[in-house]
């Protein structure tokens, strides 16, 4: 595996919204800030410029380079740990005064042929972002059996093709595995056929086959709900999100009331829950001129809100709108 190089004219991937989260964050000076996904510490790097102190968090072992970089520049306010933020209550501890989640793949990851992220890359089918875990993207492309897969394919990356693309993955594993990225777009394309000026047909299935290589739904769902656990009141928890299934589950965790029934002057009293958020402010997507400088920024989203004083939620899956692997096309 390439090693990174941990040096910041070359920081191999461009932080997002980086403006617009240190905002979301504010004030910073001399405030304790958890980055739960580190990456290149694009984000860690200018939080500690603004004189904040940050615990970074990333499942990838890969990123040690970039955290031990800052580790020596801001010995007394940086410290990194090795972990899913799924668990950053118990990896950081309090008090904490805000949170950041820059929710997906680096560059880094994407780039690096060995990954198996890039379906333009030749690589093994792994896509394994806590490198060596768990199943890779292989073992379920050779595992599941053709309803499963259509279902994943369909629940996780939205692909309308996706039984269509299942039935050409059974058909072409039963001659031998379908070892790498390169392979299973070819039978994608083959399978589904490839419009002029539209995206490659593999987007939506890789797309897929990484959230569930890496559980991404759940890292969330139990990311916002350990942030609500760990953040003090007044703390502030912003997130970055790539695609509108993930936007609507943090969209959803801010404001459980949105969608909620209204009341009836028929019905028994709804009692509305406490509120656990305030100032849960409206979207915020990247500029024109960012996705020019970085195309890669083009679908960010950016969520933030207050810690209220009302006490955390445990974790709750319903209701925000987690999709489920059912319901084949
Ligand atoms: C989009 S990058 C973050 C880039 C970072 N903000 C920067 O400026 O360099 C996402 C990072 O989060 C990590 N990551 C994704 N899911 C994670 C999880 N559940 N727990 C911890 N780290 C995670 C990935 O390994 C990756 O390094």
């Amino acid at each position: 595996m390439a090693k990174p190089v941990a040096s910041e004219q070359d920081a191999p991937h461009v932080p997002v919204l980086l403006d617009e989260v240190l905002a979301a964050l504010a004030p910073l000076d001399g405030a304790r800030i958890v980055d739960g996904t580190f990456g290149a510490g694009g984000y860690s790097r200018a939080l500690l410029n603004a004189g904040a102190m940050v615990i970074g968090i990333d499942r990838d072992p890969n990123v040690k380079p970039f955290a031990d970089r800052l580790a020596a520049e801001f010995p007394s306010r940086f410290s990194f740990v090795h972990g899913a933020f799924a668990e950053l209550d118990q990896l950081a501890t309090g008090p904490i005064d805000g949170v950041v989640l820059d929710i997906g793949v680096s560059s880094m990851q994407l780039d690096e042929a060995n990954r198996g992220f890039s379906f333009m890359r030749e690589g093994p089918l792994d896509m394994r972002m806590a490198a060596g875990q768990g199943d890779s993207a292989a073992d379920l492309i050779n595992g599941l059996d053709e309803t499963e897969l259509a279902n994943l394919l369909f629940a996780y990356g939205e692909e309308r093709k996706s039984r269509r693309i299942a039935h050409s993955i059974v058909a072409a594993r039963a001659d031998k595995p379908i070892a790498t990225t390169t392979e299973l777009a070819r039978l994608i394309e083959k399978a589904i056929g490839r419009k002029p000026g539209d995206a490659h047909p593999a987007t939506r299935s890789f797309q897929a086959l990484r959230i569930a290589v890496n559980d991404e739904f759940g890292q969330l769902v139990e990311g916002l709900f350990a942030s609500e656990r760990l953040l003090t009141e007044g703390g502030r928890l912003a997130v970055v999100t790539f695609h509108s299934l993930e936007d609507r589950i943090v969209k959803r965790f801010f404001d459980p009331e949105k969608g909620a029934p209204t009341q009836s002057r028929h019905l028994p009293e709804i009692v509305r829950d406490v509120l656990r958020w305030s100032d849960v402010r409206k979207a915020v997507k990247p500029s024109a001129e960012e996705t020019i400088r970085n195309p890669r920024a083009r679908s960010a989203i950016l969520r933030s809100g207050l810690r209220s004083a009302a006490p955390a939620r445990s974790t709750d899956f319903a209701g925000l709108g987690v999709p489920r692997l059912r319901g084949a096309a």
